[in-house]
């Protein structure tokens, strides 16, 4: 039988997450969305594109919670986008109420589920999403890491005029400005970048990665992106349902793990058929790790905004 798999939000990032899993032959998917006839139709037009694009899985649309019931794997992505001038924290309030609501039902219609959390802002949606479930934290994790490292490594292989898949990159911390590139652990072929670009441009670029997300906003004018955050969500949902055990930057809960617990940030995982299988901790220097935990400070302070 196949995967059940809920994307909960049809819209821009939603739609493409079931367009990714459908291509790779994931599972079923059924997409949520509040606004009536919008899921039903993006799953219409998903299932006629499969005779073409050589997939056969079932793509169904939904404005009922209740059809997400026995899902093995959901994708959260309901909520707003940024307007140029947005941070992702300026979402807070309003996306809070909507990962809460969709949270109930997850525990109600799909007990047994994994869940990736992709609304923002990120660290702390899946923080929420994980207080409202109760699900134990390997079964929560939040996309955001693979999503800054591939824009860190689409921005070397650019510079450097590689192929984009030569290049493995690091980005921990919060899903935001506060995030932490790290270059020390970026390779090209297995090549440091610092042997390859030099300190200013590794500089830059690790800067225009922190505000790579903002650079979209800002050009597109209205709604974030959505291709490469599907596109990473899709690496994750593949992970969990084929048990790869793939070491990716995500968010994830930690314990004491460098230095920081009881919040949802950036950190190499591995992921697999159980989740968030294990944290692995880099050893940071001193300025990674200043860095990292001045993001998790952050994101407590915002934690408390939601009254957690
Ligand atoms: N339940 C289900 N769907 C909802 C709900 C809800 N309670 N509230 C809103 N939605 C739906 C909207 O109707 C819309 O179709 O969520 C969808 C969001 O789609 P877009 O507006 O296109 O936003 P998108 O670009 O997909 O971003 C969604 O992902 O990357 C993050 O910051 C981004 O938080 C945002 C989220």
């Amino acid at each position: 039988m196949n995967k059940k798999i809920a994307v909960i939000g049809a819209g821009n990032v939603g739609a493409s997450c079931a367009q990714y899993l459908a291509e790779a032959n994931l599972g079923d998917i059924v997409m949520i969305d509040i606004i009536e006839g919008f899921p039903q139709g993006k799953a219409l037009d998903l299932t006629q594109a499969g005779p073409v694009r050589g997939y056969n899985c079932m793509v169904t649309g939904s404005n009922n919670y209740k059809d997400i019931k026995g899902a093995d794997l959901v994708i959260m992505t309901a909520g707003m986008p940024r307007k140029p001038g947005m941070s992702r924290e300026d979402l807070l309030a309003m996306n809070a109420d909507i990962v809460g609501a969709a949270a109930k039902n997850i525990k109600k219609y799909a007990p047994k589920s994994f869940v990736i959390v992709v609304s923002n802002p990120l660290d702390i949606m899946t923080y929420h999403m994980m207080k409202v479930t109760g699900f134990s934290t390997n079964r929560i994790c939040g996309q955001a890491g693979i999503l800054d490292s591939t824009r860190f490594r689409a921005f070397v292989a650019m510079e450097l005029g590689v192929a984009m898949t030569e290049v493995h990159a690091m980005v921990m911390g919060g899903h935001g400005d506060t995030m932490v590139p790290l270059p020390r652990y970026t390779t090209v072929g297995g090549i440091p970048i610092k042997e390859l670009i030099s300190a200013k441009r590794i500089k830059e670029i690790s800067e225009r990665t922190r505000l790579g997300g903002g650079e979209i906003v800002k050009l597109l004018k209205k709604g974030s992106a959505y291709y490469a955050p599907a596109a990473a969500s899709v690496d994750m949902a593949r992970a969990i349902l084929c048990d790869e055990k793939r070491v990716f930057p995500c968010s994830a809960y930690l314990t004491g793990q460098y230095g920081i617990k009881d919040i949802y940030i950036g950190v190499p995982i591995v992921l697999g058929g159980n989740g968030v299988e294990k944290v692995l901790e880099l050893k940071l220097n001193a300025s990674e790790s200043k860095a990292l935990k001045a993001s998790a400070v952050n994101y407590r302070g915002v934690l408390k905004e939601i009254g957690y």
